[in-house]
């Protein structure tokens, strides 16, 4: 693990390995996609630094896997400051939080990943730091307990969320700058795809990229790791370049179709199809017929499938659409015979 991720605890789905590390933007010119959030935040940075202030608290929206942590790493570097990392579910107490927060120097970069999962007491802390840089910690139990305020220096904290929703507005009111970070457009998948090939030290044809643009779900993250694994397969069989036939191998061999949907997703929508006719159905419901959590089906299943137009989410609960059984060529029809309401 890279020596910048001081405090080091991350989601088990993100532990960087050290060639994902590599795979990393370092700079905001190296950031691919995304235009309208590099182009007002190269703003704020420069405003910033030509202030001599630290860059306001930053909250960072979006789902998993497009660039929150990367960014939050960017942005220390082009203000040139420390960061430090932590993740809500690691600040249990008062003190964890105290612990990492009163080692912040002058100007750096607090980052705290999953905020929506912050408890409400440190959050509550967390107000005071943001709004007036002070830290009223509580030491020592019942009658004899005291406060004490600890003066804290100029900071930047970065929250990042997958649930904007589940924040709760008075902490949202204390970051003065808001990200919200969408799904990539294939064109910018495609830049990606290829720097990383370039890191990697894989080539990667137009063909071949252009196929397998299309199954990386508008997510960085999944960029990387299909392209890693196809390099596994080229690897072995002696290919030093992906092209059109061996991109659409390994996909196969992956189980990823031509939508970037992979089995447990097919398995989502069929049972959604198969046992509830289609929908609606509840997510607590869909979780137990499909033995997955609820937060792994909301935070990494469903996003990219609403987005997609797989799923529709209603107030009455998930409904497949009838683009989705054109994809799994399923014939779209209630038991009765009647057809399905077309979206
Ligand atoms: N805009 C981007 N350009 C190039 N690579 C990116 C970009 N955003 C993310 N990545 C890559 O995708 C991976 C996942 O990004 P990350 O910042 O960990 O996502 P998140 O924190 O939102 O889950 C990173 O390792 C990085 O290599
Ligand atoms: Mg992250």
């Amino acid at each position: 693990m890279s020596d910048e991720f001081v405090h080091g605890i991350m989601s088990p789905y993100e532990l960087p390995s050290d060639e994902e590390q590599n795979l990393r933007p370092k700079r905001l010119s190296e950031f691919i996609g995304q235009e309208l959030v590099k182009e007002n935040l190269a703003i704020f940075i420069q405003a910033a630094r030509e202030r001599e202030e630290p860059l306001d608290h930053v909250f960072l929206i979006g789902p998993p896997g497009l660039g929150k942590t990367t960014l939050a790493g960017i942005i220390s570097r082009e203000m040139g400051t420390e960061l430090k990392v932590t993740s809500a579910p690691a600040l249990e107490k008062q003190k964890d939080l105290a612990g990492i927060i009163t080692t912040l120097t002058p100007g750096s970069v607090f980052f705290i990943d999953e905020i929506h999962r912050l408890k409400p007491a440190i959050e509550e802390m967390l107000y005071m730091a943001m709004e007036d840089r002070e830290l009223d910690f509580v030491i020592g139990q019942g009658p004899s307990a005291r406060t004490i305020r600890i003066p804290l220096p100029p900071f930047t904290l970065i929250g990042a969320t997958t649930k904007a929703g589940m924040v709760g507005s008075p902490l949202v009111s204390r970051f003065g700058i808001t990200l919200r970070l969408g799904f990539y457009d294939t064109s910018a998948i495609l830049t990606i795809l290829k720097r990383s090939a370039a890191i990697l030290g894989i080539g990667l044809d137009t063909d071949g990229a252009e196929l397998l643009a299309q199954s990386c779900r508008g997510t960085p993250r999944v960029a990387n790791r299909l392209l890693r694994r196809l390099r596994d397969f080229a690897q072995v069989q002696g290919k030093q370049t992906l092209d059109r036939a061996s991109v659409k191998f390994g996909l196969e061999r992956l189980q990823v179709d031509e939508a970037g949907l992979e089995e447990h997703d097919r398995f989502l929508l069929k049972t959604i199809i198969e046992k509830y006719n289609g929908g609606p159905v509840g997510l607590e419901t869909l979780a137990a017929a499909t033995g997955e959590s609820t937060e792994t089906i909301e935070d990494f299943v469903e996003p990219y499938l609403v987005q997609a137009g797989f799923i529709e989410r209603t107030p009455r609960g998930r409904i497949v659409t009838a683009y989705a059984y054109k994809h799994l060529n399923l014939p779209n029809r209630m038991h009765d015979g009647t057809q399905r309401l077309q979206f």
